[in-house]
């Protein structure tokens, strides 16, 4: 009899294992706990109904091994409760954001491109934008280039198969010329967007690009306009520090032209070994001048009357003279370090 109820004590300790592993909810444990210590209908009730049919000199040693059982249970009962409690303690801030959740954020050109517009939309600017298709029309004959001029040259330009005279913007002027064309000044617009150029992508050429070009045509407006605008922009975006200088340039919209310089940010012209301005002091930027008459009289504006300026730079040229960045390929690679360097989430 003792045999069989030590057997009847062993399946009851099996059987309280089974019911309790893995997560067992609150719930659950008080119908356990009333399946094992419940008074009348417990297990641990049944084996003491047992208890009377044990011969009466192994009565003792038989009550000891169901009180030891029943102590083992209401102790792993206890440490169930116990760990339950615990656990309501921990305050749960439901509006924390939650781990690990991958943020995205604008890469460099996007953000880059923004902090552009910011400054010239501070200053009044309007953001025009135009297709990135375009035609010879727009692209260079009505800004002023000639029949031969070597930039339409199937060599520097992406022309569209079976669409004559449809290519793709080698920069974005062509804007500017829908824009006078649609708008009577005073105009004050940016136009920034993607351009293409046959080129092979090395450190500095890629065959897409961004550009920000500006352009501002009103009753007596100077060539010192375009010096104060671009100072403003030069000093907003790389530094209240820098200085620009002006360089004689050629461009078939604009006349004079001028290619336009900044001190170096870095060394202040200070370093001869500096790595941004590698000594010179200075750091070309982009490319200006005042918009040429035949470019306004192309779009129905009397150059008696208005005069005008306009400028364009490359957003990957600015953002890697900003942070030191020496290949312009690294922009399009997507390395997720290189991205990740420049994120904001
Ligand atoms: N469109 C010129 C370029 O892409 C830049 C420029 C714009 C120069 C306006 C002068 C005035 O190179």
């Amino acid at each position: 009899m003792i045999d069989d109820l030590n057997k009847r004590i062993e399946d009851v300790r099996r059987e309280f294992d089974e019911d309790t592993r893995g997560n067992v909810g609150s719930k659950e444990f008080n119908l356990v706990r009333e399946k094992y210590l419940g008074r009348k209908k417990g297990r641990l009730a049944d084996l003491m109904k047992v208890l009377k049919d044990v011969a009466p000199e192994h009565r003792p040693d038989a009550g000891k091994l169901i009180n030891d059982l029943k102590n083992e249970l209401e102790v792993k009962i206890q440490a169930f409760e116990a760990g339950m409690s615990d656990r309501r303690d921990v305050r749960v801030d439901c509006s924390l954001p939650a781990f690990d959740t991958p943020l995205g954020y604008p890469h460099l050109i996007s953000s880059i491109r923004s902090q552009v517009e910011d400054i010239f939309l501070a200053m009044g600017y309007l953001i025009a934008e135009g297709p990135e298709v375009e035609t010879e029309y727009y692209n260079f004959s009505a800004l002023n280039f000639k029949e031969h001029h070597p930039a339409r040259d199937e060599q520097d330009t992406f022309f569209l198969d079976g669409l004559p005279e449809t290519l793709l913007r080698t920069h974005t002027s062509p804007v500017q010329i829908r824009y006078m064309q649609s708008h009577t000044p005073p105009i004050k617009i940016i136009s920034p967007g993607k351009v293409f150029r046959k080129d092979e992508p090395d450190a500095t050429h890629t065959p897409v690009f961004t550009q920000v070009e500006g352009l501002l045509v009103d009753r007596d407006i100077h060539f010192s306009h375009l010096k104060g605008t671009l100072e403003v922009f030069a000093r907003s975006f790389f530094g209240e520090d820098v200085n620009l200088r002006l360089r004689p340039s050629y461009f078939p919209f604009t006349e004079p032209s001028a290619e336009v310089d900044i001190s170096c940010f870095l060394c202040g012209g200070e370093g001869p070994d500096c790595r941004i301005c590698k000594g010179t002091g200075w750091l070309e930027i982009l490319g200006s001048g005042m918009v040429h008459p035949r470019v306004l009289q192309n779009c129905g504006i009397d150059p008696e009357v208005y005069s005008g300026f306009a400028f364009g730079m490359g957003v990957e040229r600015i953002a890697m003279l900003k942070f030191g960045i020496n290949d312009l390929r690294m922009f399009y690679d997507n390395d997720i370090r290189f991205l990740r360097q420049f994120g904001r989430p």
